[in-house]
């Protein structure tokens, strides 16, 4: 299996890892295929703008390296642009991933919309094309233990 450059560099030396306290919104997703889990921590200030996002994971090295560089994506933008960074907008940064690693990409963008979806509902507002997560775990099901 081949890796891009970019991958390994997002993988070996993955952006905005960490949590937020007191995020604007968090979003939990796991992953059907693997059981994999990711977590978005979203700060997002009073004009719509994401001033920090951080992430941890469960997942694997083509989670880590796509969550890294979707949240390069959206720091700074605004929430409509958030939306806008899909999994293929972000594997297309990274110069693609080999095909039976992109079922791990979808995790990084489906986090984020989940935590987009925690802002929305905290602040009562409706963000175009956004949709209720499908999967969203609560912490209590996690194991502390193997977070990356
Ligand atoms: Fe689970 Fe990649 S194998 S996220």
């Amino acid at each position: 299996m081949m890796y891009s450059e970019k991958v390994m560099d997002h993988f070996q030396n993955p952006r905005n890892v960490g949590e937020i306290e007191d995020a604007s919104g968090v979003g939990t997703v796991g992953n059907a295929k693997c059981g994999d889990i990711m977590r978005v921590y979203l700060d997002i200030d009073e004009n719509q703008m994401i001033r920090d996002v951080k992430f941890k994971t469960f997942g694997c090295g083509a989670a880590v390296a796509t969550s890294s560089m979707a949240t390069e994506l959206v720091k700074g933008k605004s929430i409509q642009d958030a939306m806008k960074v899909t999994n293929q907008v972000v594997m297309e940064a990274l110069d693609g991933l080999p095909p039976v690693k992109v079922h791990c990409s979808l995790l990084a963008e489906e986090a984020i919309h989940a935590a987009l979806w925690d802002y929305a509902q905290k602040h009562e507002i409706k963000i175009e094309g956004l949709e209720k997560p499908k999967s969203d775990i609560h912490e209590d099901e996690e194991e502390e233990d193997e977070e990356y």
